[in-house]
């Protein structure tokens, strides 16, 4: 069978067991707090526990969804970016999954998946895994799936896994999680993999994930109302069961639209031109531009990427071009959109292509000139290369290509890289060559590098890249002052509840017994902005929490802090215990707007501001 009759029959499968089938949902989610869709509940999210699925219109179906819905969901995970290239991993995906939001739980959900799995696709289960229980959260171990299991086939093993593996969620910043139980194949190579993930959503949690795994935020899990199913099957990997295949590349999925590339071409390099051309045609076709910043960032690094690795293999443009409307053809096979706006989602992989090739043909020349031994690679590729002295290249060198060129640390590693010999690049000295240049904030930031450019993570904040990380740093300055500002005008009465920045706006809970009129609004919005003309130094001292309380420091009620810990201060109108980074200066905040007041729960209000481009 085909990946386009598996997906028709999954879907009918379970349209035939009382399932309403939704479309995908765009892969970039309406859910601002995530940056793409990575899995199929997330256009399901608010129906665990919260909206009626019988009555809310689905925005996606344009009608009640029920409480069972099937889909087979355009999935992008960032996070496995850098191990495209080995046998199992991608960024674009096609998630197929069924779900019930109070209709079905644990043992209609293992019966279905099982009877889908041995009598429609005929397959052998290798093992399956239950959740083994967690102490620390409160959740017990998962003995009615493994009894479920056992039920349906006697001779099953069961493995225990602990939270890392079989406990799916929260997506985002809050949502419902719970227990998974997870099914294994084996492949033509007489490996296991993982293959279709059932989540029994029974809890609620009211922090991120990474949160809920830390073991020390005070927040705990919540009871849903009416406990959930959803489930996900990666449709390659199970396309690799199906057609016994030693890997997903080797399935149809890459095979039809990509088949001159298997020949002559290195494995690392023809995985990884498949993988980001499919992206970056679902990308595309979701409306994604190529940018600097978010979703159009992630475009540009798969469009560059496949243009670098097509280079080092000695893949003419043209070639490409071939390829990525080959995608476009065999997806919009089941994709229909894909076809109506083949012209424009070809144009703009053309024009990055033209953009970035002009570029990195300059940048290259000079590359091989400071690397000649790399030279090689481009003559003879697809060669052992027979030097492999020089194989480090400086975290110096990096930098200038990076700044001169915009090469991206992984378009440097793959120029260099020959076969599946990886070249070093010192990545510590590229560090700090870029902090030296770009000192953002002197709060210092920590930045971390996913060897794919640039991700930050401050802790606190969030960023795609050094624009956005700019924006969300003013932001968060913004959100001290606007706690300041609202104790001046409101009274101290107001304290921090909840806070949530993005590239576009900030989000402040705070505990306050009414309504924000009007007027105070616009004393608070005055009261800041005047603070900002003033152009106020922003502080920093590190000192021990104590000290900090004492000091009449802010800080958010039930947060754990550490012994020691930073207070900000904004000369003497803000003073808050707070990870950072922050402005150096208020003027850089350039101008605050409220844009919206409104309740968030029973005497809390919620404010979103932004600040001026
Ligand atoms: N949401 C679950 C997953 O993505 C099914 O694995």
């Amino acid at each position: 069978m085909n990946s386009k009759e598996i997906r028709e029959k999954f879907l009918k499968f379970f349209e035939d067991k009382g399932h309403t089938i939704v479309p995908s949902s765009s892969l970039v989610p309406e859910d601002p707090s995530v940056l793409l869709t990575t899995a199929g509940m997330q256009q399901f999210k608010s129906y665990y526990g919260e909206l009626d699925p019988d009555k809310t219109i689905h925005s996606n179906l344009g009608k009640p969804v029920g409480k069972n819905a099937v889909s087979i969901q355009k999935s992008f995970r960032t996070s496995d970016i850098d191990e495209v290239g080995d046998e199992s991993h991608l960024t674009f995906f096609e998630m197929m999954g069924n779900f019930s939001f109070g209709g079905y739980f644990k043992e209609k959900a293992i019966e279905l998946a099982h009877e889908f799995l041995t009598k429609e696709l005929g397959l052998k289960i290798s093992y399956v895994t239950v959740f083994e229980g967690n102490n620390s959260i409160g959740v017990p171990e998962d003995k009615d799936s493994a009894a479920i299991w056992q039920k349906i086939d006697p001779s099953i093993r069961i493995e225990k896994q602990g939270m890392e593996d079989v406990f799916w969620g929260p997506t985002g910043n809050s949502g419902p999680c719970g227990p998974t139980t997870e099914v294994y194949f084996e492949n033509a190579q007489g490996q296991d993999v993982e293959t279709w993930n059932l989540v029994f959503n029974e809890y609620f949690y009211p922090g991120s994930r990474e949160e809920l795994l830390s073991g020390v935020s005070e927040k705990k899990l919540e009871k849903l109302k009416t406990p959930g199913v959803d489930t996900g099957m990666g449709l390659e990997r199970i396309m690799m069961a199906v057609q016994n295949t030693k890997n997903i590349f080797e399935t149809d999925l890459f095979t039809v639209p990509f088949p001159n590339l298997i020949e002559g071409v290195d494995v690392k390099s023809y995985r990884i031109i498949a993988d980001h051309l499919r992206g970056s045609v679902f990308l595309i076709a979701d409306g994604v531009k190529v940018s600097n910043k978010g979703a159009g960032y992630i475009l540009r690094r798969l469009i560059r990427r496949t243009i670098v690795q097509a280079k080092t293999v000695s893949l003419p443009a043209e070639a490409l071009e071939v390829l990525f409307n080959n995608a476009i053809d065999f997806y919009g096979g089941f994709y229909k959109g894909l076809l109506d706006q083949k012209n424009n989602i070809l144009s703009i992989f053309l024009e990055e292509q033209k953009r970035f090739n002009k570029t990195l043909d300059v940048g290259l020349k000079e590359f091989l000139k400071k690397y000649p031994e790399l030279e090689a690679q481009f003559i003879e590729p697809g060669k052992p290369l027979k030097v492999h002295q020089a194989n480090k290249i400086s975290g110096e060198d990096a930098f200038y290509f990076h700044q001169t060129y915009g090469f991206t640390l992984d378009t440097i590693r793959d120029l260099a890289r020959r076969g599946l010999h990886e070249i070093d690049i010192d990545e510590k000295a590229f560090e700090e060559a870029f902090k030296k240049h770009q000192e953002i904030s002197r709060a210092g930031i920590e930045r971390k590098f996913g060897g794919h450019g640039l991700l930050l993570d401050t802790g606190e904040l969030k960023a795609a890249d050094e624009e956005e990380l700019k924006k969300v740093t003013r932001l968060h300055t913004a959100t001290h002052m606007l706690q300041a500002a609202l104790r001046q005008v409101l009274g101290p009465e107001v304290h921090q509840m909840g806070s949530d920045i993005t590239a576009e706006r900030l989000r402040f809970d705070f505990t306050f017994p009414r309504k924000v009129t009007p007027e105070e609004i616009s004393s608070v919005e005055d009261l800041i902005n005047q603070k900002i003309k003033e152009d106020l130094t922003v502080n920093i001292i590190e000192v021990p929490i104590e000290e900090a309380k004492a000091s009449g420091a802010l800080t958010v009620e039930r947060a754990k802090y550490a012994p020691m810990v930073k207070v900000y201060s904004i000369e003497n109108f803000s003073k808050e215990v707070c990870g950072g980074p922050h402005v150096a200066h208020t003027g850089e905040v350039v101008n605050f707007k409220i844009t919206k007041e409104e309740a968030s729960s029973a005497g809390v209000r919620r404010i979103r501001a932004q600040v001026a481009d």
